[in-house]
């Protein structure tokens, strides 16, 4: 069956559960899928793009057991930090699921068991390292020694990052445990392992195919050629871990699937909950189980051997066999590393920005279009703060909303706000509209091969080109010498902004949308979006700025941030109280019902707030850091035995307790819907 509409699955890699997004995951395997998929959509294309938290492994376990809290407590909270930055950011996923969900959980023991079913994972046994006193098994990172090849003293059990060696954990010198300090044993355990290398072969052949029919990249090829070369060998499928999906079979017992086993398993089982939450259980299948559907897996490069190797490996293994049949990636286009002012993001030396901090200070759309001119496509590219403000003084505002401010308010101010009349066309004019013509089927040409920098930095000639084309047509000359010559310029340069609003969509949707709004008109299929959509007598609405200008002290009060280690609070001398001075204090938590700022004053709300008990009202200091409807709804603690007080004639039964953020606001003491409204706090 051939579908008239191209079926499309785009996956972005699962990000661990275990920390904040910053911007160098954004330039890797997010925001250029996030453009590929915006603008397949505007093609028509029937897509689904599917994310998700990666919750196991341990990069999960060993965060948490820096934070001494459960697994579950860390994924938790990373999930919901990550789905709402990504949120924010602009991300249009169809689904953002996670793999501690039973339906990943079922998906990947399923695919264990049809393997081990099968008789294709091999058991082994082997001597790995062991904590008497934490009594478990440890995984590679959690042991430390010396190298026996170069006396580095931070290798790990079975290689060194150092001088790259490989060896028999029992040629470790001097293990450490990093849970307990001590020394571990060598145990024997059992695991089992998937022969990688009795694919090889066809994995070569499926790279070279693919690579032929689509154009893979480069960077993506010589890494596979590398691991090629050095032959495939087994890999174990299985972790003497506690956390992760339980091994499904009886003898194995307290042990946990490889979490790269799983986690590429995850696009699946989000899709399916996706099917599920649309009411659709088998949806899943239209698109992974149908041979029609190209599927691109968008990533980072330190995921390349997992997704052009190991994930076509397994599904091979299961297509083998089975009726139901998986597609494999058509395509890989794995990104290099985008670094901060020069060196590698860290968050102990300061070094970089959270999206979620970003967004605190600006605007998504000028950090989508900074990293999306700059992507690290070919090779590892740098977020510089100084190029962040001149993408968008010079290029967004100075560029394109220029462009578009400078023919609105001409547009309003001549011709009523109505897309003015073209008369006869002069060659300037066919000219500018043939360039705007053939601008979606350049930008398509670029984005089809995944080269999603030159597409975008594309896009912007042609607001270069508008400008050029109003500057040269001086429609303020021809407004009172001829005035059908200064309709037709106007025409065209509207024109121009109807393609680029649609060609930006993508890049910026934020501001397209507000672009599209003030064109009082909507997006029409990408190919068709070239000309001629925006008919003389069309009413535009009101101009509004696109992007604000940032200035110099902004950017530099961030550049002076970076790398500093955060200065300690000052701190007044205090008195000792004894147990029973602070049990004087009835601290307890309660939820704000109701919140309203107080009139003729900056700074007070007044809160309606539920202890459970009782319900009082509240008068708090808190304005300037929440608005009122940011504040319903929250469940803070409160010193619920404080003397009622008057503030500006209001009474007050009560105080909320905040901390002072150092930037001139505050942050409430919050608990989570587990406790119970009205519980003192001890
Ligand atoms: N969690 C991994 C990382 O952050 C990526 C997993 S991609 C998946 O590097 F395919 F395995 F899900
Ligand atoms: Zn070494």
């Amino acid at each position: 069956m051939k579908l008239d509409k191209e079926k499309i699955i785009i996956t972005s890699a699962l990000p661990y559960a275990n920390g904040p997004i910053h911007l160098g995951h954004l330039s890797g395997a997010y925001l250029p899928a996030d453009i590929y998929v915006r603008y397949k959509r505007l093609l028509g294309a029937d897509i689904l793009y599917i994310c998700g938290s990666d919750e196991h492994g341990v990069p999960i376990t060993i965060t948490a057991d820096k934070e001494n809290v459960k697994p579950q407590v860390v994924i938790d909270r990373f999930h919901n930090i990550n789905k709402d930055a990504f949120e924010k950011f602009g991300m249009s996923f169809d689904i953002y699921s996670r793999t501690s969900l039973p339906v990943h959980h079922e998906t990947s023991k399923e695919f264990f068991l049809n393997y081990y079913k099968q008789g294709i994972l091999n058991e082994k046994k082997s001597l790995q390292f062991y904590d008497e006193k934490a009594k478990m098994f440890l995984p590679d990172r959690y042991v430390e020694g010396t190298c026996p090849n170069c006396g580095n003293e931070q290798a790990r059990s079975d290689e060194c990052e150092n001088c790259g060696a490989l060896y028999d954990p029992s040629d470790l010198k001097n293990p450490k445990s990093k849970i307990t300090g001590e020394t571990p044993v060598l145990k024997e355990t059992s695991h089992y392992y998937f022969p990688l290398g009795k694919y090889q072969k066809r994995l070569e052949e499926y790279v070279a195919s693919m690579n032929e029919k689509y154009g893979w990249k480069e960077n993506v090829l010589q890494y596979c050629r590398g691991w090629f070369k050095d032959g495939l060998q087994d890999r174990a499928v299985t972790r003497d871990l506690d956390w992760g999906v339980q091994v499904p079979l009886e003898e194995a017992s307290g042990k946990v699937l490889y979490v790269w086993f799983e986690a590429v398993l995850g696009y699946i089982s989000a899709t399916k909950e996706l099917s599920q939450k649309l009411g659709k259980p088998e949806l899943w299948k239209e698109y992974w189980q149908n041979p029609e559907t190209k599927y691109v897996a968008f990533i980072g490069k330190d995921n390349i051997v997992f997704h052009t190797i190991f994930f076509p490996a397994m599904l091979m293994a299961w297509n083998d066999a089975r009726e139901d049949k998986y597609i494999l990636p058509q395509n890989v286009p794995a990104n290099e590393f985008l670094n901060f002012e020069g060196k590698k993001f860290s968050k102990s030396r300061n070094w970089g920005i959270d999206v979620i901090d970003f967004l605190k200070l600006f605007p998504a759309d000028p950090l989508r279009y900074t990293l999306a001119a700059n992507l690290p496509e070919n090779r590892d590219t740098d977020f510089y703060w100084k190029e962040f403000q001149s993408r968008n003084n010079s290029e967004l505002a100075d560029i394109l909303g220029n462009f578009v401010n400078r023919t609105f308010t001409f547009v309003h101010k001549h011709f009523e706000g109505k897309v003015p009349q073209p008369g006869t066309l002069l060659p300037i004019d066919s000219q500018m509209l043939e360039l705007i013509e053939g601008y979606p089927k350049k930008v398509s040409e670029y984005f089809e091969q995944y080269k999603i920098k030159d597409g975008v930095n594309e896009i912007m000639s042609l607001a270069r080109a508008g400008n050029k084309y109003f500057n040269d047509s001086e429609p303020w000359k021809s407004v009172k010498s001829d005035r059908e010559r200064c309709q037709t310029t106007l025409y065209v340069c509207l024109e121009a902004i109807y393609t680029l609003a649609e060609l930006f969509y993508p890049v910026i949707p934020f501001s397209a949308e507000r672009l599209f709004n003030m064109l009082n008109a909507k997006p029409v299929q990408w190919d068709k979006s070239g000309s001629k959509n925006l008919p003389a007598g069309h009413q535009l609405n009101k101009a509004e700025i696109l992007f604000t200008k940032i200035e110099d002290k902004v950017i530099e009060e961030q550049t002076s941030r970076l790398g500093q280690a955060e200065e300690p609070v000052a701190v007044e001398k205090f008195e000792e109280i004894t147990i029973d001075d602070f049990f004087k204090v009835q601290l307890r938590t309660a939820v704000i019902t109701h919140a309203e700022n107080v009139p003729k004053s900056e700074k007070l709300v007044k809160l309606k707030v539920d202890l459970g008990f009782e319900k009082r009202q509240v008068v708090a200091g808190i304005a300037k850091s929440f608005k009122p409807e940011e504040l319903v709804g929250k469940r803070i603690i409160m010193v619920a035995n404080l003397k009622p007080a008057k503030l500006m004639g209001l009474e007050s039964q009560g105080m909320i307790l905040a901390v002072d953020n150092g930037k001139g606001g505050v942050s409430l003491l919050e608990v989570d819907e587990n406790v119970k409204t009205g519980t003192r706090a001890k």
